[in-house]
């Protein structure tokens, strides 16, 4: 069995992680397979990519296709430009792809087309708001897939409502979850709290985690405003520490907005905590992130896979989006749908500061062993 997985975003790290480790251990008990893994790098930069490889341990890539950054429609075409030489050559029996991101799509289309069968980890999510650029990815890598893994109930519905034959569906689990749960123990062991002056003052002091880069909350000046002036508004509260996605930091450059926040903090430099501005910070890598996570009094996010996460770990989660393709993190988990609207944001912070954790209520199959049940099913079905 020869299955070439891939990957191309953060995310995408995250979620390959168990299941490589899946694939070996199933090697080593003597079922035999061969595993690539093809990285496109549509995220490139040392801490969106290398990071992740190095926290998760995820071995270095056969394939790197350096397509970088573009416009959806040059980004895309890259990808498949440049993978479609990689299956021809390798000619597996499967491409497995994850979440929902261009990487995601454009090796599902180019896999469809050379007529290999393609594996969708985290299928029949759906936000049914095709302005998400994820949507309409979601949407295609499903309709091109023969194996459908699914994380939630809502998921499953979904794909059977489309019209997607109940055999092709699997309810595995959240390959996500299997990483945090695997790296829980090192993320205790964190000196990232220590070293950004955050652990608890004899003031109590605490902190609200913000993490923001949606093209619909960054990309309209008036729109990042207004979430920048709620966040800041907050840290006159309590301190509000932004590891700031790249797309997220040009726009606030870009708009005029850095008088919200304080001037980009150097990597392992101590985030300045000042009332009132928001504390930027470089993006960080997956285990200092999970204990930056698990530590929040309140997590802010555009983030798919943030919702999941403080489900997890019962954090609250104001979700900074009108909907969300992960009911279950409403219904079960710990998110609140806030907008962009600031007095909601607000109110749901100040809720939210008021109620601390909640009990763990944690979703059917979030128990960390869904890339187990993804490579039994394959060794089944191939
Ligand atoms: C992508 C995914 C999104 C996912 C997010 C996670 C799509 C359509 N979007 O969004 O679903 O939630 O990743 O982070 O696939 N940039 C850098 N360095 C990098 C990567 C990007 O500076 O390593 C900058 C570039 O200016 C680029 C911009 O960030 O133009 C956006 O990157 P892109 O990969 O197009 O989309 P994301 O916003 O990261």
């Amino acid at each position: 069995m020869k299955i070439l997985s891939v990957v191309g975003a953060r995310p995408n790290f995250v979620k390959i992680a168990p299941i490589l480790r899946a694939l070996a251990a199933a090697k080593v008990s003597g079922r035999h397979n061969e595993s690539v893994l093809v990285h496109t790098e549509q995220h490139y930069d040392d801490n969106m990519s290398a990071a992740f490889f190095a926290d998760l341990r995820i071995e270095r890539p056969q394939y790197t296709l350096g397509v970088g950054s573009g416009t959806h429609a040059v980004q895309t075409a890259e990808i498949m430009r440049r993978f479609e030489p990689v299956v021809i050559d390798e000619r597996p029996d499967l491409v497995l792809v994850v979440g929902d991101v261009n990487s995601t799509v454009a090796c599902a289309l180019t896999a469809a087309k050379l007529g290999v069968r393609v594996a969708h980890v985290e299928a029949g999510l759906r936000s049914f708001d095709r302005s998400m650029p994820e949507e309409i990815n979601r949407i295609a890598t499903d309709a091109l897939s023969e194996y459908l893994f699914t994380t939630e109930e809502a998921a499953n519905a979904n794909l059977q409502r489309e019209g997607h034959p109940a055999e092709q569906i699997f309810f595995v689990g959240n390959v996500m979850i299997d990483s945090l749960l695997a790296c829980r123990r090192l993320a205790e062991r964190s000196q990232v709290l220590e070293r950004l002056g955050l652990t608890r003052d004899s003031y109590g002091r605490d902190y609200a985690l913000v993490t923001m880069h949606r093209p619909s909350n960054v990309d309209a000046p008036d729109k990042l405003s207004a979430l920048l002036g709620a966040f800041s508004d907050l840290a006159w509260e309590i301190p509000v520490i932004f590891p700031v996605h790249p797309r997220t930091r040009k726009r606030i450059e870009e708009f005029g907005l850095t008088h919200f926040v304080h001037p980009m903090l150097q990597p392992g430099g101590s985030a300045v905590i000042c009332p009132g501005r928001i504390s930027l910070l470089e993006p960080i890598g997956y285990i200092d992130f999970l204990r930056l996570m698990s530590g929040a009094r309140v997590v802010l996010t555009d983030s798919g896979g943030m919702q999941e996460e403080t489900t997890c770990l019962g954090v609250p989660c104001l979700t900074l989006r009108e909907n969300t393709e992960r009911p279950v993190t409403l219904t079960a988990g710990t998110s609140t749908l806030v907008g962009a609207d600031p007095a909601r944001i607000l109110a749901g912070a100040h809720g939210a500061l008021q109620n601390g954790k909640r009990p763990l209520t944690l979703p059917p199959l979030w128990d960390g062993r869904a890339a187990e049940r993804i490579v039994r099913t394959l060794y089944e079905r191939l």
